[in-house]
């Protein structure tokens, strides 16, 4: 890309921590990358960016991993000290953009709609600070394809590269959010994400016998309000939950009565107890119900991404360092329940760590829905991710370090 970029604004919180030169090629990628998004497994000329983008800053323990996933270890103060990890997710969306930006998508049907160009990008942002500035151990920062269809993370675990790996840090940008912001707490930031197919036998007939049918269209129609209850009548009204049927088909004409219907849909919690329970009696209640209709069903759970708990521990370790770049008064509370998945979630299951969202909004600017065809975040959140979870690494290591040495 040539985009000649003069219209670099670093903010004033990190501002000095990024040279004109180093802004500015950080610029140029995000913008480079939002042009040329891929998706989700489909990302190798991004991962060859990040290569030429991380070799650009003196980066070249790099090593390819789950296909299109990548990791850079920067080397630190004490090469036998506990590793920690930053992660930065790659992957685009198949959506047309509509932004009007100079630098939109050139690939036709395919957008960077959730910001993983930003975060791509301050992942590079973080690996070369830590570079300059190293944290007492060494870090890992992984370059991360697929998290939009979940299953990332995933191949990133079961490759072991993260196998020595004592906490880790990530973040998503949020227009909710202005540019600064930081949400940096403990306890629930992101729901599991269930998906469940229900499919429905019965036997067909005339439309005008329905006595000589075990109709599965009036089955499916009682499972899906039975369904209603599972969040208004078995779960905590205390306790988020989500239960949305998102397909139902069923028939091939207006007079007969077929055999079998389907469905499928979705199921969130944030919490391991509020999961448990609804994919537990979602299975009993459709069984229940397709046998008081005389048909029978079956119910297949694919298990999603787990919720994201951040624990007290790691959620400090974050917060201290979002606060020692950008002072106290960054730190902003979720102010609500996130529905919403995230596969960081499933490091967090062997790895303890933190989940942040990263205020994306310019000042003055409106809050966009994140998946819709005119998102984008704003340039400034790429410094801002990049100084905090730099800073994250840094301050982990120590309390890690530190906790290490009071132990032995
Ligand atoms: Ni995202």
């Amino acid at each position: 890309m040539t985009t000649t970029i003069d219209d670099v604004a670093v903010p004033a919180g990190v501002a000095g921590r990024f040279s004109r030169d180093e802004a500015r090629r950080l610029v140029e990628l995000r913008r480079d990358l939002h042009m040329h998004p891929e998706l989700s497994w489909q990302e190798k000329a991004t991962v060859e960016k990040l290569v030429a983008a991380l070799a650009s800053f003196g980066i070249t323990d790099v090593a390819r991993v789950a296909g299109t996933g990548l990791i850079a270890r920067i080397a630190g103060e004490d090469r036998s000290a506990p590793v920690v990890a930053l992660r930065g997710d790659i992957d685009a969306l198949p959506i047309t953009e509509s932004t009007g930006l100079s630098f939109a998508s050139t690939n036709a049907g395919v957008m960077h709609a959730c910001g993983h160009d930003i975060h791509a990008s301050w992942a590079v942002g973080a690996a070369m600070l830590l570079a300059a500035a190293p944290a007492h151990g060494d870090v890992l920062v992984v370059f991360q394809p697929a998290e939009e269809v979940g299953d990332g993370a995933r191949a990133i675990v079961a490759s072991g590269a993260l196998a020595n790996v004592r906490a880790i840090f990530g973040g998503h940008v949020d227009r909710r959010f202005e540019v600064g912001q930081i949400v940096a707490q403990a306890g629930e930031l992101a729901a599991s994400t269930d998906t469940f197919d229900i499919e429905i036998f019965g036997s067909g007939s005339h439309g005008a016998r329905p006595h000589e049918s075990a109709d599965p269209i009036v089955a499916a129609a009682a499972i899906v309000t039975a369904l209603q209850t599972l969040v208004s009548r078995r779960l905590d009204p205390a306790q988020p939950g989500v239960v949305t049927v998102g397909t139902i088909s069923a028939g091939t004409a207006s007079n007969i009565i077929p055999d079998r219907a389907k469905m499928s849909g979705t199921i969130r919690a944030t919490t391991v107890a509020a999961r448990t329970l609804l994919t537990r009696e979602l299975a009993v209640l459709v069984s229940a119900v397709a046998a008081a209709y005389g048909v029978t069903a079956t119910t297949t759970l694919s298990g999603g991404t787990p919720p994201i708990v951040n624990p007290e521990r790691m959620a400090a370790i974050a917060s201290r360092a979002a606060a020692s770049v950008l002072g106290e008064a960054a730190l902003v509370p979720l102010g609500t329940t996130n529905m919403g998945g995230e596969d960081f979630a499933v490091y967090m299951e062997s790895i303890p760590g933190c989940f942040m969202r990263i205020g994306a909004r310019e000042p003055g600017g409106r809050v966009i829905a994140a998946h819709s065809p005119g998102y984008y975040a704003a340039e400034g959140a790429l410094f801002i991710g990049a100084a905090v979870l730099a800073e994250c690494a840094r301050v982990a290591s120590e309390t890690l370090a530190a906790q290490a040495l009071a132990s032995a």
